[in-house]
């Protein structure tokens, strides 16, 4: 299914039908209002080993605290919400949103609040929860003064995972905590393919994990200050350092796995977590997956910072909203609580492989590598995703996917960057 993702346009073609029934204009069956006062409906698009986990976490956290009211779990398949985030553009057009859904700061949550579809959930942030959390995060999910999500944790999206095995039977000596770069990433891969081993986990199937093995090597290519002054309007995507990102993000995928494109990014982290290939760039999502899927941090597989991308932290933040007049709004704001909340945020992290928002959770319960990200966090630069619709607008993450799925067949490094900088000037 194709990736739409500019609620506002599509809003616009479709007549506004949803803003009218936030307004409590429309009577539509399933339209929202405030009428269903047992059910909770909470979607996303958390269906993996690891994600399925830490939405469970989210749930009983909140049932828990507010026991009587059945949580309907709306969940559509496809890492990434390569199939969610249109399912939910219909949804919102139909003017039948979920209760609570699940999105990001910054762009992505911007166009739920520009539409008008989103409630202010500025209640649940209480002294408590304002002081936890850093302000930036606060602001990129703030309009006018008014919080419209609540965030449950931050994933680190520039991580590279491999098989520490399968590169130590190849004869490749396995990458340290930081240093790695680019030219030995290639020469490694290169090494497997001749000792007969598929360099590249690849979950092609969601264009996503094609497209953050992009993002990845463009921030290796750029650094912190490029990649902020590249999606901020300032910089140039067809660049000569855009382009050398574009030349060696389809050198890797010359050693990707001959299976990618019926692989989603958790069957291609499964493969690495058995052995089948050997290196996976990817968001630590993957961490939990590969814990879920048995694979043993520091024995079966280890990681390291995508090449070149030491001392940057990529945010990928997960974050819930609740639907304007979500029909049972009382509850959806209980539920955002329970997300505030320090027991979920650290139930839920564990599970996902992200570390919570709120600073003042104890994390010592964690594993090492999320005890390291939740310093990473801490210290290093952060940048936002444009993969995962923070960091630019919606229309831009369309065009680069489209982009993305035309390079992974082209390998046409000019064209490439020039659909991405004629995608940022429109
Ligand atoms: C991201 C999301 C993560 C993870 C990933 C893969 O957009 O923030 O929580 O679920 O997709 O599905």
């Amino acid at each position: 299914m194709k990736r739409t993702r500019n609620i506002t346009a599509a809003l616009l073609a479709g007549g506004l039908t949803l803003a009218l029934a936030a307004c409590g204009g429309s009577s539509a069956p399933g339209a929202s209002g405030g009428s269903d006062s047992k059910n909770l409906e909470v979607f996303s698009w958390w269906t993996s080993g690891s994600e399925s986990a830490a939405l469970k976490a989210m749930f009983d956290g909140y049932s828990k605290a507010n026991p009587g009211i059945n949580v309907v779990n709306g969940a559509v398949a496809g890492g990434g919400g390569s199939n969610a985030q249109a399912v939910l553009q219909t949804r919102l057009q139909g003017g039948n949103p979920p209760d609570i859904w699940q999105t990001h700061p910054g762009a992505a949550i911007k166009q739920y609040i520009d539409a008008g579809l989103v409630g202010d959930t500025s209640s649940v942030y209480i002294d408590e929860v304002k002081a936890a959390i850093p302000k930036d995060l606060v602001d990129a999910i703030s309009a006018d003064g008014k919080q419209y999500g609540v965030s449950a944790g931050a994933h680190r999206g520039n991580v590279l995972w491999f098989n520490k095995q399968l590169l130590q039977k190849a004869g490749v000596a396995v990458p340290g905590p930081s240093g790695y770069s680019t030219e030995t990433f290639l020469a490694d891969l290169a090494k497997l393919k001749s000792a007969g081993v598929v360099p590249l986990c690849l979950g092609g199937k969601d264009t996503f994990a094609i497209a953050e093995l992009f993002e990845n090597t463009l921030l290796g290519s750029l650094g912190a200050d490029g990649w902020k002054q590249l999606t901020t309007g300032g910089g140039k995507w067809d660049s000569d350092k855009v382009k050398v990102a574009a030349d060696n993000t389809a050198k890797m995928l010359q050693y990707a796995d001959p299976d990618a494109s019926a692989l989603s990014w958790d069957q291609a982290t499964k493969k690495l977590a058995a052995g089948s290939c050997a290196f996976e760039s990817m968001g630590d999502w993957a961490y939990g997956e590969l814990v879920k899927d048995g694979a043993k941090a520091g024995e079966t597989f280890g990681y390291t910072n995508h090449p070149g991308t030491d001392g940057t932290f990529v945010a990928v933040v997960d974050t819930m909203v609740m639907a304007k007049n979500a029909k049972n709004p009382t509850q959806a704001e209980k539920f955002l609580e329970a997300v505030a909340s320090k027991e979920v945020q650290l139930a839920f992290n564990k599970e996902k492989g992200s570390v919570p928002l709120r600073t003042d959770v104890d994390v010592s319960s964690l594993s090492a590598y999320q005890q390291q990200a939740a310093k990473s966090f801490a210290s290093d630069a952060i940048v936002q995703s444009v993969v995962h619709g923070e960091a630019m607008n919606p229309q831009f993450g369309q065009a680069l996917f489209d982009a993305v799925t035309q390079f992974t067949q082209s390998k046409d490094v000019n064209g490439f960057t020039q659909a991405l900088a004629n995608a940022a000037q429109s």
